[in-house]
């Protein structure tokens, strides 16, 4: 009876011993693998592609998710609450590197860790967002790519492919921090070319449609800066101009594409890859974050849509044409 008993103790110890064991193992092989934390904002285009290219940056300087790297992706869908439990999830499963895609994403990371390193993955102004203390020298655990996008390079082409238009709208959220730094930038350029100036604010999403209307009856043309909001609804932007064929300006090839008729911006997957790349040197500690500088872009390309001017009625001049980058098939 006795030495049955202490059998029995003895086997279930050896198991405890055994589960012990490959526990212990499997927290190992997870320390070697280091986690990379990605928080989106939301989905549109121009996003989507700055994700992809994080991915195929951090892999082109030899991080693979899945093999030697675990990517934990979370998309914020747009509010506010979410962002702030995601990010507290993605630190709470003991990311090594957090990336922010888009402002409102890198901040909520920003508010919930002053340790963790945070890699910004196109962010438009880092300092009017409050996340660094200068482009050059970030000062704490923030650092990354900023997409500040040519304005002046921008309506530089808008007057050449609408040489009689005299009055801008910019349309813009005003619910995000980095579309108010850039209205202004565009404001200033586009005063400079003589041009009259009216901003349109919309508190969200639901009012964007009414707000072309009356746009596209105020204004000849419509500036769009790299604002989320405005971005993730450009199909209807673009179908209630088309109405009065009120001519797009935006910022970014991803919204040219979808119907807008021009812009000199910075290829969006490419933010990504250089977003990816500075990551990668900070897991693997060729980098710190507080004395690594904000990347940013000297120039963009120029993008048209030509599909769109042959519907608004307007001839893009060949010398354009000939340096511009083609997208889009129009917005039908
Ligand atoms: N710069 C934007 C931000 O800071 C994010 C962004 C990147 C974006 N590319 C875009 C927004 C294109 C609109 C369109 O939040």
């Amino acid at each position: 009876m006795k030495s049955k008993k202490l059998l029995a103790v003895l086997t279930v110890l050896v198991l405890f011993l055994i589960v012990s064991f490959f526990t212990e193992k499997n927290e190992e092989v997870k320390e070697d693998r280091p986690t990379v934390g990605v928080l989106q904002f939301v989905s549109h285009p121009a996003l989507d592609e700055i994700y992809r290219g994080i991915q195929d940056g951090l892999k082109e300087s030899g991080y693979k998710d899945g093999e030697n790297m675990t990517i934990v992706f979370q998309n914020g869908q747009a509010d506010q609450s979410k962002l702030s439990t995601m990010s507290q999830q993605l630190i709470d499963k003991q990311s090594d590197v957090l990336i922010g895609i888009a402002t409102p994403a890198a901040q909520a990371l920003a508010n919930s860790t002053s340790k963790l390193p945070i890699v910004l993955g196109a962010i438009t102004d880092p300092v009017s967002a409050g996340l660094v203390e200068s482009n050059e020298k970030p000062g704490r655990n923030i650092t990354g790519v900023s997409d500040k996008s040519p304005v002046e390079a921008q309506f530089d082409l808008a007057v050449k492919l609408l040489p009689k238009a005299a009055s801008v709208g910019i349309l813009y959220s005003s619910a995000e921090e980095n579309s108010k730094y850039q209205a202004a930038e565009a404001e200033k350029a586009a005063k400079a070319l003589g041009l009259t100036v009216k901003s349109y604010v919309v508190p969200s999403s639901n009012e964007i449609a009414q707000t072309v209307q009356v746009m596209s009856s105020e204004v000849d043309v419509i500036y769009i800066p790299t604002d989320n909001t405005i971005a993730n609804a450009m199909q209807t932007v673009v179908n209630e101009a088309d109405k009065t064929k009120t001519p797009i300006i935006p910022s970014v090839d991803t919204m040219v594409e979808e119907g807008g008729l021009a812009t000199v911006g910075i290829n969006q997957y490419e933010l990504g890859i250089q977003t990816g790349k500075m990551a990668a040197d900070i897991l693997s500690g060729k980098s710190d974050p507080a004395t690594t500088p904000i990347y940013t872009f000297e120039t963009g390309d120029i993008i048209i849509n030509e599909a769109q001017a042959k519907k608004l009625g307007i001839t893009v001049p060949e010398d354009i044409l000939s340096e511009a980058k083609l997208v889009g098939t129009g917005s039908d």
